[in-house]
């Protein structure tokens, strides 16, 4: 049989199929289960996305009710869980938390926990649900203030919102926060998600590969960019100095966070949505200085390119970074939130890998030394 080629981090590489996902790079396009990202982002929220991925569909009225009602009486923590999380070293990363809060709380929910696609995660939901519980509680615990139990009549991102204030966020911050989670829930096979994947194909448990799941998410290559958007914007400070910083880092060969995508050749679909967020609610607060920023940032960095012939567009990081800021929510959670919206794309792919499962089992090209003779220790 003829060698495979070798392809670097498996570019180009089609590694199974999936129903979940379609990007469309050149367009700009990006739909959940068949349905565009700007009228799940306009139409929907962040529970009847999660059912769209879980189940392949949208569900009847009936059926939204019976889910949101789970979905939403999975939110409250137990006590061991809080317990963890306020005992978790507090110079550790909310990520190095999430990652083993899951492992955690496979002991503490009634879960059937079973090696094949007949496993209950889906019903009890508890690790969708429970990731922006555990998100709230750290925030809070880092303020040295108590843990706020969830509501129930608020959407998710409302809720999270709620959880990390104390007070109930207004209409339009709860429907913006949950919108970006529905901006994040899902993008093919992007590394997390293959991770998750991975995991899944060894038929190991659901909690297993969400957790090696926020394990590959926390690398600064995957997420982590908007805080570095937000690092980026508040170094420039001002939108009349953003020109000089652009033309600057890009003289000194630096990349800008928040542009460029491998996959999308025209601007990123949540970029563009993302930045209506950000517009309106800069508006609202009164305070439309990293709006201003970044919009220079994006005009400075488009003509460099232009000159280059090399058009490099906004992803979903530019924006979105300055949008939880308004938000009131720190840097240090950027990457987390990311965790607890994404979360619901691992579990539909976990699912997904194992309908039709097989182990996933790729070729190294050996490059190492050829055989050769042992060498007893003393001789050495
Ligand atoms: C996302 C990213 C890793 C995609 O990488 P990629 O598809 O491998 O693209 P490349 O790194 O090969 O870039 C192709 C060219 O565009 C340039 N480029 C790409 N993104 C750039 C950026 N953000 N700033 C400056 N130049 C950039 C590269 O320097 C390269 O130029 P060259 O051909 O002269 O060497 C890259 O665009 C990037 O690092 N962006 C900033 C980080 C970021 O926002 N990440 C979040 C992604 S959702």
């Amino acid at each position: 049989m003829a060698e495979a080629a070798y392809a670097k981090g498996l570019e180009g590489v089609v590694a199974a199929e999936s129903e979940i996902c379609r990007i469309d790079g050149e367009k700009g396009k990006l739909y959940y289960v068949g349905y565009s990202i700007e009228d799940l982002a306009r139409h929907s929220n962040f529970e009847e996305t999660t059912y769209l991925l879980l189940y392949g569909r949208l569900p009847s009225r009936e059926e939204m009710e019976g889910f949101s009602g789970r979905m939403r009486s999975s939110r409250d923590l137990v006590p061991e869980i809080l317990d963890m999380v306020r005992n978790f070293p507090r110079d550790a990363h909310p990520m190095e938390l999430l990652q083993s809060v899951i492992s955690y709380l496979s002991g503490y929910v009634r879960h059937k926990i079973q090696h094949s696609a007949t496993c209950n995660c889906r019903d009890t939901l508890h690790q969708v649900v429970q990731l922006a519980s555990v998100v709230a509680a750290w925030h809070r615990f880092h303020q040295d203030r108590e843990y706020v139990p969830p509501r129930l009549d608020l959407s998710h991102g409302a809720n999270f919102l709620y959880m990390i204030r104390g007070e109930e966020p207004d209409e339009y911050e709860g429907r913006v926060m949950d919108a970006c989670l529905v901006l994040h829930a899902e993008h093919g096979f992007n590394a997390s998600t293959f991770t998750a994947r991975v995991v899944a194909s060894t038929m190991s448990t659901c909690y297993s590969s969400i957790s090696a799941a926020i394990g590959s998410l926390y690398g600064s290559l995957h997420g982590g960019a908007n805080e570095k958007v937000m690092a980026m914007v508040e170094q420039i400070g001002g939108s009349d100095r953003a020109a000089q910083w652009v033309n600057r880092a890009l003289d000194e060969k630096q990349k800008v966070m928040g542009m460029g995508h491998r996959v999308y050749k025209a601007k990123d679909p949540r970029a563009i949505i993302m930045e209506e967020f950000l517009l309106e609610l800069s508006r609202r607060k009164n305070d439309t200085r990293y709006y201003d920023i970044l919009k220079e940032v994006e005009r400075a960095f488009r003509e460099r390119m232009e000159e280059k012939g090399k058009p490099i567009y906004p992803n979903v990081d530019f924006f979105s970074g300055a949008v939880y800021n308004l938000l009131g929510i720190p840097k240090v959670l950027f990457t987390p939130i990311f965790a607890m919206s994404r979360v619901s794309g691992w579990l539909a792919h976990i699912l997904e890998q194992r309908r039709d499962n097989r182990i996933y089992r790729p070729k190294s090209l050996y490059v190492g030394s050829a055989p050769r003779e042992w060498t007893a220790l003393e001789h050495r």
